[in-house]
């Protein structure tokens, strides 16, 4: 199959495209995502084949303004219309109970489904010109989110029927992910709508166990997406929870070919082997935005060792953190 690039002014070629029942990878503000017409399952059921994603791991549906929620779930509840009036259009993405429109390929068997309302103007714009849309991230599965065109390329070229370019992505990681088909709603995926936020608009919010921690062996997932290896580079990554001059010290002692540094700039200053700077200490926003396109860079450049230093785990700073754990399969090594 060729894939047509498309710029961010051919959004109707793009929805033409989606309403024959192809696959079109679109911008977000989060990551690109790549879509089909979500209420067609023989369209869905292409994005699983095009990104070897596990038939069992659900889509979230995208809608290019609040109002469309209502069709696609059995009722709003109180909290919900709450975040969608105060996040959306934005990075959060709400489990709801499915109404029967709603395929199986999408919630993968699931009596819920979840519902997004992206902010970036090629996304609403595509989805208003077609309907709404299942996308997962556009990359392979196992390797990180695409953030830039590049990325999606590099994944998708041959697999899709189109690209559209949106340019680089603002926030850098996925959606923040809350359930509110459980009381008190919980928190699966951390993103760039922190709890802090969420908890400030209604109350009480759980945080699942399994966005700082490993699964345990055995035990079921509420979100399936987080028992999978995610994000992973070829390097062994591995985390230094130290103090800048500590991190640095830590690093130049175990200077090595293949050996580099995923670091803020404080700790880049007096490194001895090479590294990519995630941004300025503690600024967890710059972390965000350019943590996985350091991460496919580090395997473009054939490191094999990465250490990386360990994120602030409060405001955006978790949501990095749940990433870059999963990145580093929880080596983590603490020098505080
Ligand atoms: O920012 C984002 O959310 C991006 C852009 C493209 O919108 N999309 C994205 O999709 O990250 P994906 O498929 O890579 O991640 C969706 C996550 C997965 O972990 C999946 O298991 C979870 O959401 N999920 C989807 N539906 C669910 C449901 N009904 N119950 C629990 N978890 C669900
Ligand atoms: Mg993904």
């Amino acid at each position: 199959m060729k894939t047509k690039l498309l710029d961010s002014t051919q959004t109707e070629e793009a929805a033409e495209i989606i309403l024959r029942g192809g696959l079109v990878a679109m911008p977000t503000e989060t990551v690109y995502g790549l879509a089909a017409d979500a209420l067609r399952g023989e369209s869905v059921a292409k994005i699983f084949a095009a990104k070897g994603r596990p038939a069992d791991n659900p889509l979230i549906v995208h809608i290019w303004e609040p109002s469309q929620l209502d069709g696609l779930v059995r009722f709003v509840p109180e909290k919900a219309r709450i975040l969608s009036e105060k996040f959306w259009p934005g990075p959060l993405t709400m489990i709801l109970p499915k109404a029967d429109v709603i395929p199986d390929e999408v919630s993968a068997g699931l009596d819920t489904v979840a519902v997004r309302c992206p902010s970036h103007p090629v996304a609403r714009e595509l989805i208003r010109l077609s309907c709404p849309l299942a996308a997962p991230s556009a990359n392979l599965s196992g390797s990180p989110s695409p953030t830039t065109l590049r990325h999606v390329i590099s994944d998708m070229d041959g697999r899709i029927d189109a690209v559209l370019d949106g340019g680089d992505c603002e926030v850098g990681l996925e959606s923040t992910v809350i359930s509110l088909a459980c009381d008190p709603p919980r928190l699966l995926r951390p993103g760039g709508i922190t709890v802090e936020q969420l908890r400030a608009a209604i109350g009480d919010v759980e945080v699942d166990a399994a966005v700082t921690k490993p699964l345990a062996e055995g035990a079921a997932a509420a979100s399936p997406g987080m028992k999978y290896k995610h994000y992973a580079p070829k390097a062994e990554v591995i985390i230094i929870d130290a103090k800048p001059q500590d991190f640095t010290a830590y690093v130049n002692e175990r200077k090595a070919p293949g050996t580099a540094a995923l670091c803020s700039t404080e700790e880049a200053a007096g490194l001895e082997v090479p590294f990519e700077i995630l941004g300025d200490d503690h600024d967890m926003e710059a972390f965000a935005k350019h943590i996985f396109a350091a991460l496919r860079r580090a395997d473009e450049n054939g490191w094999t060792t990465v250490y990386a230093s360990c994120p602030d785990k409060s405001g955006v700073g978790l949501a990095v953190y749940n990433r870059m754990i999963r990145a580093a399969a929880f080596r983590i090594i603490e020098l505080r």
